[in-house]
């Protein structure tokens, strides 16, 4: 597909209505996005690879080829420059975002002038949540089922359904 094309990478661990919302209203800008998962041999993730893509696709399903979904590890913009985008889409959330985000977009800017980093605000609906209150409210029984696609739902009750019988 030809047209604006941007990544949107993370953890996505696992995938939230958050980052939803900003790959939905990302698509109002761009023609297409890459949903690009970084393989992070340092964070003992709780969903591997694996299922994070299936999740991902699921969840993204109705957007059709307007999204993609790979993995990549290294440089964040080598990675946007090998897939011919350059642009880097991430979402602001809570102010405490906005530091770290903000460093980062500036170590990529000196890796290479030519990305750009833009960042969409989060609906208010999803200011307060991330994948790790997430899973920590989902690990203690909590009911998570308005933060998540039901897919993640339904995967984070059976994931820690098998770690606790484990
Ligand atoms: O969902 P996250 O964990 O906040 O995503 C962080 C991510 C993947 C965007 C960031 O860690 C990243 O881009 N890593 C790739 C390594 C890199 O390019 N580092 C230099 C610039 S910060």
């Amino acid at each position: 597909m030809n047209g604006r094309l941007a990544i949107y990478p993370g953890s996505f661990d696992p995938i939230t209505n958050g980052h939803l919302s900003i790959v939905r209203r990302g698509l109002k800008i761009f023609d297409k996005l890459v949903v690009a998962i970084l393989i992070n041999p340092q964070k003992r993730p709780l969903f591997t690879l694996g299922e994070r893509i299936c999740m991902i696709k699921e969840a993204l399903s109705r957007e059709g080829d307007h999204v993609e979904v790979d993995s990549f590890d290294g440089l964040l913009v080598d990675y946007a420059v090998r897939k011919g985008s350059n642009v880097i889409l991430r979402g602001l959330r809570a102010l405490s975002d906005f530091e770290n985000e903000f460093q980062m977009a500036l170590m990529n800017r000196k890796l290479n002038r030519n990305v750009q980093s833009i960042f969409l605000m989060t609906e208010y609906k999803w200011f307060y949540t991330s994948s790790t209150i997430i899973k920590e409210a989902a690990s203690l029984g909590g009911d998570v089922s308005s933060l998540v696609p039901s897919v993640v739902n339904h995967k984070l009750k059976e994931k820690f359904r098998q770690i606790k019988n484990t």
